[in-house]
């Protein structure tokens, strides 16, 4: 069979399997259109959930393996990180056929049993889909670059370079996310080509009509196979300013150019990130995703931005965007101060159109939940981030292992750096490694997370001991336990399910309280300690039209205590508490 008359082939049996899978979900709650609301999403690296087969890498029949453990979790939602083939540089956002399964990961039937039968427990599957760039390695790139004349040229960024002292120079100042300049040569052709982010990562002309087309088919061919949405890849990086004249330096107090980790002098991203054309494109996606059958297929962004109106605007004029751009504003403030945490989360709430927000605190790119960790209190920091993202009003997004507290676990030796700007940048950037570790499912051989004796592709961190999913599910104040508790409470109080949100005690500098009141009108009051010392917070709610001033408490952190009324609820280090008001 010649590829054409495959990929025909596989497109129809894929067409067969999804109506036969329609047909079989009718009555699922998944076809709630609103399913993606309120949800938990759960972000896995497929190569370090589970290994199945022995190679010392996660695959897809691991994570079938798993998903009963995902289901009691209480998650609605799977991302995917890219399994697609690749030459694995930026291990799987380098892809070398958007169609198919790198074969360490497993097989297209093996996809279609993990939707299948996630779809019986009621989670969706969600893939990451990378528009800004393939692989150097797919088959587009490889005719691009093969000559000036090939009908794919235009697929990519290639631009003449600046000659300086009759050498070819690139044509402007503008630097790859991963370090250095981001245009390379190509001697053969005499041109450079831009890529954002790694060498290996040349970036798509997003002008070209059928860089779009090739795109949008590769959408519909996921929704046929019946995920339940796409996870948008540097998603605002898809079109660069067309006159290609160079960035301004971004500048230190001392009025010279910052120098990055990676030896380079900083430039602003002006002409590369966010460029209105980019809300075409999202209107286009979506109605790819809207058009292609009747069922709700959601489109998340990978959306680091400069302002909460930005943000706004991912949503589209008339919601005809994305359904959840990722709000990295309040995920990545890095530091526990109650007033920004306040502010960014009030934004959320009062500046978006009361559309959706997606928190989200950790993910494959930055350090764990524990770059918020304090000596004496370890993983208290943990239990108030993960309060911060079950209790607001969001669709809350968390990363596998942070149910365990699982930490940061960066290599200590260059040599064994796997993330490549781990090596560019050493060892100042040790690369992403340290949030890339197996998970931790047991204390026994590899944390069982390969069959026993394997040599894992990471190394298994020395904290697989005490955090592990075994251990910790018989422990009553394990993280594990705290996770399990705010995800329940979140999907059986009408409060803390969909209820709307407003800031308390909004001048108090230690402790972060908010309200959530429902439309039956049950109102409950959350209140995060984000300091060491003990706290005692008051709440008058009267200029919330709130009368009661008793409370009942739904869950509070180990230790804490049950107040006897709305005036002095208090709070241990780090503590939480959550109270329905009556
Ligand atoms: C964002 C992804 O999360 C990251 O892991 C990847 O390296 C870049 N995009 C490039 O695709």
């Amino acid at each position: 069979m010649n590829a054409a008359a495959r990929r025909l082939s596989s497109l129809l049996l894929a067409f067969i399997f999804s109506t036969s899978l329609f047909a079989q979900s009718a009555t699922s709650p998944r076809e709630n259109p609103d399913w993606w609301k309120n949800a938990v999403i759960y972000e896995i690296y497929p190569r370090s959930f589970q290994d199945s087969n022995g190679d010392g890498i996660g695959d897809l029949n691991g994570i079938t393996s798993r998903l009963d453990y995902l289901q009691a979790l209480g998650i609605d939602a799977i991302w995917l990180t890219p399994i697609y083939p690749s030459p694995q540089v930026d291990f799987g956002y380098d892809i070398s056929d958007y169609t198919a399964i790198d074969p360490q990961y497993g097989t297209m039937a093996d996809f279609d049993r993990l939707v299948t039968e996630a779809r019986k427990r009621n989670i969706g599957i969600i893939m990451d889909l990378v528009l800004n760039h393939t692989s150097d390695q797919h088959p587009w790139f490889l005719e691009s670059h093969s000559s000036r004349n090939n009908p794919k040229r235009d697929w990519y960024m290639w631009h003449d370079p600046k000659m300086v002292d009759g050498k070819p120079e690139p044509p402007n100042n503008w630097l790859s996310v991963f370090g250095h300049s981001a245009w390379q040569w190509d001697a053969k052709t005499g041109q450079y080509y831009y890529h954002r982010f790694y060498i290996q990562q040349p970036d798509l002309n997003w002008s070209n009509p059928a860089v779009r087309k090739a795109m949008y088919d590769v959408e519909r061919f996921w929704i046929q196979h019946g995920v339940a949405g796409f996870r948008l890849d540097a998603i605002t990086s898809l079109f660069e300013d067309p006159t290609f004249t160079d960035e301004n330096y971004v500048l230190g107090p001392d009025g010279k150019p910052l120098i990055n980790v990676y030896g380079d002098k900083q430039v602003d991203t002006l002409k590369t990130d966010n460029l209105p054309e980019v809300h075409d494109v999202l209107r286009e996606l979506r109605q790819v995703a809207d058009q292609t059958h009747g069922r709700k297929v959601i489109l998340i962004g990978e959306t680091y931005l400069r302002s909460i109106d930005d943000l706004r605007k991912m949503y589209g004029p008339h919601n005809d965007e994305l359904d959840l751009p990722m709000d990295m504003q309040v995920g990545f403030i890095n530091r526990f101060d109650v007033n920004t945490f306040r502010e960014r989360i009030n934004q959320a709430e009062t500046e978006i159109n009361g559309d959706e927000p997606l928190f989200v605190f950790d993910n494959h790119d930055n350090f764990r939940w524990d770059r918020y960790d304090h000596d004496a209190h370890h993983e208290d920091a943990g239990r108030v981030i993960a309060a911060v993202l079950s209790a607001s009003r969001d669709t809350a997004m968390m990363y596998y292992g942070d149910e365990i507290g699982m930490v940061t676990t960066p290599p200590t030796r260059k040599d064994d750096v796997k993330d490549p700007i781990g090596i560019t940048g050493w060892p100042k950037e040790k690369g992403r490694d340290g949030e890339r570790t197996p998970m931790q499912w047991s204390d026994g051989p590899d944390a069982g997370f390969s069959p026993s004796g394997v040599k894992t592709w990471l190394p298994i961190p020395p904290s697989y001991e005490q955090n592990n999913v075994a251990a910790e599910e018989h422990e009553p104040d394990s993280m594990l336990r705290w996770y399990e508790q705010l995800i329940a409470l979140r999907k059986q109080d009408p409060a803390l399910h969909a209820g709307a949100e407003t800031m308390l005690n909004t001048i108090d500098e230690n402790v972060l309280s908010w309200l959530r009141e429902a439309d039956n009108g049950e109102v409950v009051v959350v209140a995060c300690n984000f300091t060491d010392q003990p706290q005692t917070v008051s709440f008058d709610l009267s200029a919330q039209g709130v009368r009661g001033t008793g409370v009942k408490t739904l869950l509070k952190t180990p230790g804490g205590t049950d107040p006897a009324s709305l005036r002095s609820v208090q709070l241990g280090p780090f503590g939480v508490y959550i109270g329905r008001v009556e």
